[in-house]
């Protein structure tokens, strides 16, 4: 039996959806555990390309368990559009289980995610949009609507008729915005509560089960560690946490149980959204990196930020979440470069510092201090074990394990499942 905790280590995208794809074949359970429809993870397999937003990456394989935890906020229309697609291509969703803990995004919270970003102006969090911050600010405040709240048609109306006033005069008093309806909003999530009722389910007493039969578990991150709210570029970061001990919070599998926090890095780094970004490529190499690795969001189709890898931010990472392995991915994208060049400390106001700084106004000033090592200049994308990749490659792989104080058990040289090198098995 193995619980492994898979996580975000940089700022998101990092390949997640591919490499729980991959450990997913060994898993009686994978649970997604913070988050929402923020996330995109990409999914590669001989079924086709798959973009997933809530639903687990385990999917693909009929006798693995999809929990969405309790930890997730729930957008029910993207869940049922999303289930509906995947069943249109073949892919059975019967496995699907959903946590009655898990909150519901209500339409004011995506209303208010948008119009609080209008307001913030060119200090905008560059959010997806999805009304996940403001769901999140609900759940923590004690107003928000969780799934069991859905499913039984009085309990839903009570609680939808004490929130829906109060968000209605943020609408409209502070925002100028229109009023909700009360009866349109709950025909909507009532027809949604109606379809999703059979996968409503204490998902935490399962998950105890699973853990009492020995199961092997794996437990699906979403975002990254430097979009963690505590942790990450604050205020630049999202409303719930990507870490290993998120994976606890959002599945109620405690601290214990989690044998493998695996760590998934891209090769280089890359960022979406608005914030400080120390290694962004603002030239020609940015560029060439985003339209050779196609770096467009998976949610929201944004160009995404692109540059070199930061050791700085990947071993502030490594300690936080105490990854067990890291997995590299993307490494074939940087098979043309002449020369890589790694990010080892930030030079702020006539300093140099190795250590991430909590101010966002000190990371967007810094200069940061690279290691330049030479390129390889060979395409990996066809090796399958270790010895056949080029030396160069090697000793980058190397001088990165070194610098963020993690081994690389797997490394990601294509998206699709197959193009994957496992130096040690994760589970
Ligand atoms: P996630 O959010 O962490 O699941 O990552 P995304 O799916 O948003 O973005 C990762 C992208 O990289 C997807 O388009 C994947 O298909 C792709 N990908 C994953 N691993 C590799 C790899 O090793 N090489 C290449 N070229 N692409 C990869
Ligand atoms: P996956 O799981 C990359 C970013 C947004 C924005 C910030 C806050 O695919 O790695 P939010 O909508 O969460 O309030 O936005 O967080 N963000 C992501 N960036 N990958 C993601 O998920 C992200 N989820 C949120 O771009 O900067
Ligand atoms: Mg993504």
């Amino acid at each position: 039996m193995s619980v492994v905790a898979v996580i975000g280590a940089q700022w998101g995208d990092e390949g997640k959806g591919k490499i729980v794809d991959l450990l997913a074949e060994k898993a009686d359970a994978v649970i997604r555990f913070s988050g929402g429809d923020n996330a995109g993870h990409t999914v590669i397999n001989p079924g086709g390309e798959f973009k997933l937003h809530l639903v687990p990456s385990g999917i693909f394989y009929p006798r693995t368990a999809c929990i969405i935890g309790n930890g997730v906020v729930i957008n029910p229309r993207v869940l049922l559009e999303e289930m509906d697609s995947l069943k249109a291509r073949g892919v059975d969703t019967g496995n699907l289980h959903i946590s009655d803990r898990a909150h519901i995004i209500m339409p004011w919270d995506i209303l208010l995610d948008r119009l609080d970003e209008e307001k913030r102006g060119p200090e905008a969090i560059g959010t997806t949009g999805k009304g996940i911050g403001p769901a999140f600010a609900d759940k923590t405040a004690r107003k928000g609507i969780r799934a069991c709240d859905i499913i039984d048609a009085g309990t839903f109306r009570s609680r939808l008729a004490s929130l829906m006033e109060p968000n209605n005069e943020l609408l409209t008093r502070l925002y100028n915005a229109a009023a909700l309806d009360f009866d349109t909003v709950f025909r909507e999530y009532s027809a949604y509560a109606g379809r999703l009722a059979p996968y409503i389910k204490d998902t935490t007493s399962m998950i105890s089960d699973l853990l009492e039969r020995g199961s092997n578990i794996v437990l699906e991150g979403a975002q990254g560690t430097m979009l963690d709210t505590d942790f990450g570029s604050y205020p630049f970061v999202t409303s719930s946490s990507p870490l290993a001990a998120g994976a606890c919070m959002g599945s109620g599998i405690n601290p214990r149980r989690i044998d493998r926090v695996v760590g998934i890095f891209k090769a280089y780094t890359t960022r979406v959204g608005g914030g400080p970004m120390p290694t962004e490529l603002k030239d020609e190499v940015g560029e060439y990196i985003r339209q050779r690795a196609h770096e467009y969001g998976t949610t929201t189709g944004r160009a995404r930020r692109c540059g070199w890898f930061d050791a700085v931010v990947g071993r502030y990472s490594t300690n936080l979440n105490g990854f067990t392995s890291g997995i590299l991915t993307r490494l074939d994208v940087l098979d043309e470069m002449d020369t890589v060049k790694i990010c080892i400390g930030y030079k702020i106001g006539g300093r140099t510092v190795d250590r991430f700084p909590a101010d966002a106004a000190a990371l967007e000033s810094c200069t940061p201090v690279y290691e330049e090592l030479p390129g390889w200049k060979v395409n990996t994308s066809d090796a399958r074990k270790a010895g056949e990749l080029p030396r160069n490659a090697r000793r980058y792989i190397r001088r990165l394990e070194e610098l963020i104080g993690c081994q690389f058990h797997i490394i990601s040289i294509g998206p699709r499942r197959d193009q994957s090198i496992v130096r040690k098995k994760v589970i």
